[in-house]
């Protein structure tokens, strides 16, 4: 009999690649993608999928708890791996309550109807969490797996709740659970309002390329494709109760990221030399910004084996040639209320 997995969030970023990789690598689970398909859901992003015999969608709220308890009592799913979430953080400054109700609720919902109705002898609940949680760095060292928890922004306080619910279950319940943090992601189907695919939308655009604050901060990038990989390994071969970081030894400050861009993007887009670069413009800083994130994973790679496949010279080219092949891609999902937040978000930072 094949197993089935709820994936939660499928249809967001990250999401989408761990259908499409589970959907393809696993003809033996039955994969359900349970989403809201808020402002960042996006049913386009699993075309190449939506066909496949061992794929389905429900579109369901998470917080709902009469909904998921349904759910949960039709299926019996053998394993959960959840990524449903609110994911943005200057989102999280404008509307924290929204990050409480979807990353705390929803994930204790899905967490009662696990224990009541998954296979908790066989099956296990993945909570795919971020590195946010453990607050910021200065210029030196990285976050392990024992670095205390100490979030800063309401979306990366809503995540350490989730991940304490998580662990939570696991100690008082004895739920099989496992959780990974992983640092910041790139590549394709990413949503403009974070920083690489809203950089290269308004680059091709010719609008300004709004840089909070210095541009100094550092941020350790990752292909989501290795993401997703890692999260295969760790979801078949993690240990219970374990949590186990993810990162791509990939810093980069943000202003030396975006000159990046704007040079690669000059060259494809037969633009002059140094003409993207005009564009870019320091505003107002994000409140409580965090200086540094940086990943230790030897846990993962030592353990479970992985390591990053994809180099960022390469992962960075791809994912600009995917934005400049799919701008239809861009232009569905920054119109209508995409225009409203940027407008809101950005008019204020000057
Ligand atoms: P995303 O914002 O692109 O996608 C989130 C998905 O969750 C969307 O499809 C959305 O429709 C769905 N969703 C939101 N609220 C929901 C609800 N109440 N019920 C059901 N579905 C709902 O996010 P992402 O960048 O793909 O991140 C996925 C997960 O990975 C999140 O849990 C995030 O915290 C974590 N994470 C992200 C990064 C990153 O760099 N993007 C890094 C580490 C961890
Ligand atoms: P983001 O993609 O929002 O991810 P996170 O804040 O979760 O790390 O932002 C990445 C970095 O880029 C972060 O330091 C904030 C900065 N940033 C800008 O400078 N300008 C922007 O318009 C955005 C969205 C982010």
């Amino acid at each position: 009999m094949s197993k089935k997995i709820c994936i939660t969030g499928g249809a967001g970023f990250i999401g989408s690649h761990v259908v499409r990789l589970f959907v393809n690598t696993y003809p033996g689970y039955e994969i359900v993608n349970v989403d809201k398909l808020t402002y960042a859901g996006n049913l386009e992003n699993l075309r190449d999928v939506e066909n496949a015999s061992n794929y389905s969608f429900v579109r369901a709220d998470i917080t709902d708890a009469a909904v998921m308890e349904a759910l949960f009592a039709e299926h019996r799913f053998h394993s959960v791996i959840h990524l449903a979430a609110e994911s943005h953080v200057d989102r999280s400054i404008s509307n924290p309550i929204e990050f409480v109700m979807t990353n705390v609720v929803g994930t204790v919902n899905l967490l009662n109807n696990f224990k009541t109705y998954g296979n908790t002898v066989e099956g296990r609940f993945y909570h795919v969490s971020t590195d946010e949680v453990y607050g910021t760095l200065g210029d030196d060292g990285k976050f392990t797996e024992s670095t205390p928890y100490s979030p800063n922004s309401p979306y990366s306080a809503s995540k350490a709740a989730s991940d304490h619910f998580v662990r939570a279950y696991h100690e008082t319940f004895g739920l099989p659970v496992v959780i990974s943090n992983c640092s910041n992601n790139y590549g394709s189907h990413h949503f403009p309002e974070k920083l690489i695919p809203l950089m290269i939308n308004n680059i091709r655009h010719k609008k300004s390329l709004p840089v909070y604050g210095r541009g100094e901060n550092v941020r350790d990038w990752l292909y989501v494709e290795d993401h997703a990989k890692a999260i295969d390994l760790i979801f078949h071969r993690g240990r219970n109760g374990e949590t186990y970081n993810i990162g791509g030894n990939n810093e980069w400050k943000n202003i030396d990221l975006v000159k990046k861009l704007c040079e690669i993007m000059d060259r494809k887009l037969n633009r002059n030399p140094g003409e993207s670069e005009q564009l870019i413009t320091y505003v107002t800083d994000r409140a409580g910004h965090d200086f540094r994130y940086a990943i230790d994973a030897s846990k993962l790679m030592n353990e479970l084996g992985w390591k990053p496949t994809v180099a960022f010279d390469e992962g960075f080219e791809k994912t600009i040639d995917w934005y400049l092949n799919h701008q239809d891609w861009l232009d569905h999902v920054t119109s209508g209320e995409y225009q409203k937040y940027y407008e809101h978000m950005y008019a204020k930072r000057g």
